[in-house]
């Protein structure tokens, strides 16, 4: 194919060197890089710490076209080219083929009917009568530390929130969660790197989720999966494998994500004093505007996903005038576009109240979010939660010391250690 390490270098003279992507450095705050690429080199062929090459896209405009562009596969399967797509996919356990069979792996049509089902199934209505379980989830994770003075905020708080409330969700009985919380762990720790025991959880999961699918099928409930074998369009369910897939993206898509739209949220307002002193102010006067915009700009600002996931050019395409050959992998990233001035009024500033916001921290087209609405429930609740009841949240440890996770796709905090006046 036409892809190289030299395509798409078109770096200007007097423009500074390219900068190094995947350094620790960079994991810290990798924003300048992408300035320098968007402006240079909007969509440039890069390798990946993993050895593979893929096209990075920076600029909103080529992100969001991306995004939504039939021509761009997510099925991995099919662009198994010399030296490309084979291993590339970054999710663990990718030989248990069958729970990889999921929404963002898969394309029209078969991804328009299982969207379809699920939609059916997880509705907004459906997220929107979880509120009262998100806040108890939230208050007791909250009691758990309030009195002591100190707290890591990643451990005891983004990361055990979310996976609760996805189980909660999805009818995973109270008695199984914490091996679920086990699970998550191990592939949210080891996500990028050795693989052996996130194929295990990966492998467990998939068993449990099964037994699990077999006995709400003879008891069906109130819950997501039970709503997930009951949905049918024209007469069509969704398979055993398929609810499980479908299971297991909910808990994967909607989990390491929660975990860091709560952690580099935090961490964004107590970077920013006086936002977060507007937003408390609006907090206690009981409005709840501020806290609306505030979650969209700290998604935008900071957001959880770095990077959309994979996507594969079916045919030869022309991204930002660089030619794209088939079969070459293609990834968006979001954490550029959603900085991208072209777009943005002063875009790495943080505006809780900005209204001119069309990020792409959910991404867009056939494969936006499905969890939004949950994500912003979670996200919400949780804000409001931390900085109403210990509204002296302060960082313990200085900015240098703090350590990101460096993975691919996501960002996101390893700890957040606070201190606040117990409460
Ligand atoms: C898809 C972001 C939370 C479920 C996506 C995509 C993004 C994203 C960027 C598109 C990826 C792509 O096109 O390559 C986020 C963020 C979240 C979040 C930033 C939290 C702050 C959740 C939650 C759930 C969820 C809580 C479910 C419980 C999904 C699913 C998809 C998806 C199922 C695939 C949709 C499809 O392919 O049709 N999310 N997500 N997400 N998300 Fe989320």
């Amino acid at each position: 194919t036409a892809t190289g390490t030299t395509a798409g270098t078109t770096a200007t003279p007097g423009a500074g060197a390219e900068p190094e992507l995947f350094t620790w450095e960079f994991a810290g705050d990798p924003y300048p890089a992408y300035a320098w690429l968007r402006e240079h080199a909007p969509v440039r062929w890069t390798t990946l710490p993993s050895g593979v090459g893929a096209w990075l896209v920076t600029r909103y405009g080529d992100a969001r076209e991306t995004l939504a562009d039939a021509r761009l596969s997510k099925n991995p399967v099919h662009h198994t080219e010399e030296g490309k797509a084979r291993s590339r996919t970054g999710i663990p356990g990718e030989r248990s083929a069958d729970l990889m069979t999921h929404l963002l792996n898969i394309d029209p049509p078969d991804h328009t009917r299982l969207r379809r089902l699920v939609s059916k199934a997880f509705t907004p209505r459906r997220v929107a009568q979880f509120a009262p379980r998100v806040q108890e989830l939230t208050d007791r994770l909250v009691d758990g530390f309030a009195g002591r003075g100190e707290a890591d905020l990643i451990h005891e708080f983004a990361f055990p929130l979310p996976i609760y409330a996805i189980c909660d969700l999805l009818g995973v009985p109270a008695e199984d969660q914490d091996d679920f919380r086990d699970w998550a762990g191990m592939m949210i720790r080891h996500g990028g790197g050795p693989r052996g025991g996130v194929a295990r959880s990966v492998k467990r999961m998939r068993a449990y989720l099964g037994e699990l699918i077999h006995r709400k099928r003879g008891d069906l409930g109130d819950d997501l999966i039970s709503g997930l074998i009951r949905a049918s369009d024209d007469g069509e369910h969704l398979t055993e494998n398929e609810a499980a897939a479908m299971a297991f993206i909910l808990l994967f898509a909607g989990f390491e994500t929660t975990v860091n739209l709560i952690g580099n949220g935090v961490h964004t307002l107590l970077r920013h004093p006086e936002q977060r002193a507007a937003l408390q102010d609006s907090l206690a006067r009981g409005q709840s505007a501020l806290l609306e915009t505030a979650v969209e700009e700290l998604l935008r600002y900071d957001g959880p996903v770095e990077l959309a996931t994979w996507r594969y050019a079916t045919v030869p395409v022309t991204i930002g005038g660089q030619a794209v050959a088939a079969g070459d992998p293609v990834l968006v990233v979001l954490a550029a576009a959603n900085r991208d001035p072209e777009r943005f009024a002063a875009p790495d500033t943080v505006d809780l109240a900005r209204r001119d916001n069309p990020h792409l921290g959910y991404g867009h087209g056939i494969h936006y979010c499905l969890g939004a609405p949950l994500a912003r429930l979670e996200a919400r609740t949780a804000l409001a939660s931390l900085l109403t009841r210990l509204p002296d949240l302060q960082p313990a440890v200085a900015e240098e010391e703090l350590r990101w996770r460096g993975g691919l796709i996501m960002r996101g905090l390893r700890s957040l250690p606070v201190t606040f006046t117990p409460e």
